[in-house]
């Protein structure tokens, strides 16, 4: 599952250069596997580490976006984690 977005104007991200009209996609499962981003044990399936929520399972709350992110959000997030 990717979060794919096009660069509406040129965007200097540290010392990458993403040109406007550039397609980025974002890979949501090799980003949520980031231990440098979420957490050391990041690869490992322990659901049980968003028990206190999101702050307690990522270094980066803003790094989990299983639903991706911005105007373009899924729009079934909410019914999702309801539905069992
Ligand atoms: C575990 C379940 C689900 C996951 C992980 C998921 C994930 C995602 C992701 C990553 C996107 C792209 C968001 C972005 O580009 O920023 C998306 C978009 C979308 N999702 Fe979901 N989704 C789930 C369930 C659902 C359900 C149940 C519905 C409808 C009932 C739904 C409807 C949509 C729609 C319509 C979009 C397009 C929104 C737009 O482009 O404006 N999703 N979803």
């Amino acid at each position: 599952m990717f979060v794919l977005r096009k660069a509406l104007q040129d965007i200097q991200l540290k010392d990458i250069l993403v040109p406007k009209g550039m397609h980025i996609q974002i890979p949501i499962p090799i980003l949520h596997q980031n231990t440098n981003l979420l957490r050391h044990d990041a690869h490992q399936f322990k659901p049980e580490r968003s028990e206190d929520g999101i702050l307690g399972a990522c270094k980066l709350a803003k790094t989990f976006i299983p639903f991706g992110l911005g105007t373009r959000i899924c729009v079934g997030q909410y019914m999702a984690m309801i539905e069992r």
